[in-house]
């Protein structure tokens, strides 16, 4: 009986090589498509990619198949026969898209959780009519104006109860800022039961995002679309409540939030182009993923990288010193262009966004053979466009795992093609401008209020960025400090990013 087992088992691994030898050698006489390995019959290379998001340098995956196959190779990540692209050129042609070639390829459980009609995972028509409406909003200097006072004072109602705390973790105490603004730019929910709803059953269906495509009860996918569920019964109220008052009112006014943006886009739009409710509210919920966790990132790896660097962060604070310093003087308040308009700054933030790689690629499915710059990427095959295999290019950026916000100073726009934190062309992040906008209110406030010392901690990269301890740091106000105690700590020297 066993061994009758054992041979059966060994037909079918045999069966299996010999079925994607014979794929490879279809592949080959095709010509074109890039070179590269196919790895162990059903699981590929994704033990090997998956172990390297569990070391100090993700990118080492890439950077050993770049090195034996060329920037643009192919290869077998979950489930998928996949052509990776660690070339800036290639990307660009991905993103752009022209030609409505490329969709977007989620693992099944996040198509699961999303559902057909999300913003992230439609294509056409309806996604440039959805981006642009939400975009649009978002970079409105209407919205700035408004948001940066909230902004701002839920920052400073954060900084202040550290006053009280031994020790706090920056991972945690970012997402309390962040979350708050992100439902109140989508549906204008302020702080009280609805929000603490909204939280707490955000996060039950988040977390099923990365997990098995399995759905019964008791499953992690199965609870995460009951949580769904609940968040989809809350928002349809919302909704409908709005549609309401928008009917009863002027419906000229200055939209309050993306809620009332694509309300009044589906009131003003012909019948058969009118957005239905339920497709709203979804998408409501939708755009809360892609921002509720890379902003608070991005937060907590900018007062890491800061920590590691004491020079980066003294001419940070002189630099947000003399704003608070300016408005003080005047007797003026914070308005959006202020926060923007220090050079040192968005220098810092840009650095951070490069070396954190918060999102390190997006994954795209060709529906036709297309060829790009002589790489053939056949209908049906998966591309993984890698960011963060550009982002850690020491052929673009010299010293590549250093902190090193003065190489924006030369770098300038000569990186367009080959700084993509927040994508490119067609689905470039609506959140943008917001994101930025808030990292600098968030590290103005800090580095002009306090000084701190960070314990220990490591950055890992697998499934998603997180600081393995949620950055523990000590905090003291810098009113406590004397004059030449404020600002930088340690020993003056950046340490470079993987020796975390
Ligand atoms: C540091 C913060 C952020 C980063 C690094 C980031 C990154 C990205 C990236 C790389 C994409 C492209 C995905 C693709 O091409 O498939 C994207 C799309 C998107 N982001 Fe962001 N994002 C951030 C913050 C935000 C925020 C705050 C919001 C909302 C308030 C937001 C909303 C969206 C939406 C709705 C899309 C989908 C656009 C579309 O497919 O048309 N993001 N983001």
């Amino acid at each position: 009986m066993e061994w009758g087992m054992g041979l059966m088992m060994m037909g079918i691994c045999l069966s299996l090589c010999w079925y994607y030898k014979m794929r490879e050698n279809i592949e080959r006489n095709r010509g074109g498509v890039p070179k590269g390995n196919l790895g162990w019959p059903l699981i590929g290379e994704t033990l090997d990619f998956i172990a390297s998001g569990f070391t100090s340098r993700p990118v080492s995956f890439m950077d050993k198949r770049k090195l034996l196959h060329g920037k643009v190779f192919k290869t077998h990540l979950l489930g998928t026969p996949i052509i990776v692209s660690t070339d800036p050129d290639v990307n660009k042609v991905v993103l752009q898209n022209i030609g409505h070639i490329f969709v977007p390829a989620y693992p099944k459980s996040i198509r699961e959780l999303l559902g057909e009609h999300s913003i992230l995972q439609m294509n056409g028509n309806l996604q440039k009519r959805v981006h642009a409406l939400i975009g649009g909003f978002f970079r409105s200097p209407q919205l700035k104006t408004r948001i940066t006072t909230h902004i701002k004072n839920s920052v400073k109602i954060t900084l202040a109860s550290w006053q009280d705390m031994q020790l706090l973790h920056v991972q945690e105490e970012t997402k309390k800022i962040t979350f708050e603004v992100l439902v109140s730019v989508l549906m204008s929910v302020g702080p009280g039961e609805d929000l603490d709803f909204l939280k707490r059953e955000f996060e039950e269906f988040i977390k099923g995002l990365i997990c098995l495509p399995v759905k019964f009860p008791g499953t992690r996918l199965y609870k995460s679309l009951k949580a769904k569920e609940r968040l989809l019964k809350m928002v349809k109220k919302i909704v409908e409540e709005r549609k309401l008052a928008i009917e009863k009112t002027d419906r000229k006014g200055i939209p309050k939030d993306a809620l009332d943006v694509l309300l009044r886009d589906s009131e003003e739009a012909s019948e058969n182009q009118s957005l239905p409710l339920d497709f709203i509210g979804g998408n409501i919920i939708e755009m809360m993923i892609p921002g509720e966790e890379t902003v608070p990132m991005a937060m907590t790896l900018a007062v890491k990288f800061l920590s590691d660097c004491p020079v980066a962060l003294h001419q940070l604070m002189e630099e947000n010193m003399e704003l608070k310093k300016q408005k003080k003087d005047s007797g003026e308040d914070y308005n959006w262009t202020d926060y923007l308009s220090l050079p040192f700054t968005q220098n810092v933030i840009s650095e951070t966004l490069r070396l954190a790689n918060i999102i390190n690629g997006v994954w795209r499915k060709a529906l036709k053979d297309i060829d790009i710059k002589g790489y053939l990427i056949p209908k049906g095959w998966c591309v993984l466009v890698s960011f963060i295999s550009v982002h850690m290019n020491e052929e673009i950026y010299q010293n590549p795992y250093l902190f090193d916000p003065w190489r924006w100073e030369k770098l300038g726009a000569a990186v367009n093609n080959s700084f993509t934190p927040f994508g490119g062309g067609q689905r470039l992040c609506p959140g943008l401008e917001l994101s930025r906008l808030e990292i600098s209110i968030f590290l103005h406030h800090l580095v002009t209020t306090y000084k701190w010392i960070a314990s220990e901690d490591k950055i890992v990269y697998f499934p998603t960025v997180k600081m393995k301890k949620k950055l523990p740091i000590k905090a003291e106000t810098l009113e406590v400090l004397s004059p030449h105690q404020k600002g930088a700590t340690g020993n003056g020297i950046c340490t470079i990013a993987s020796k975390q």
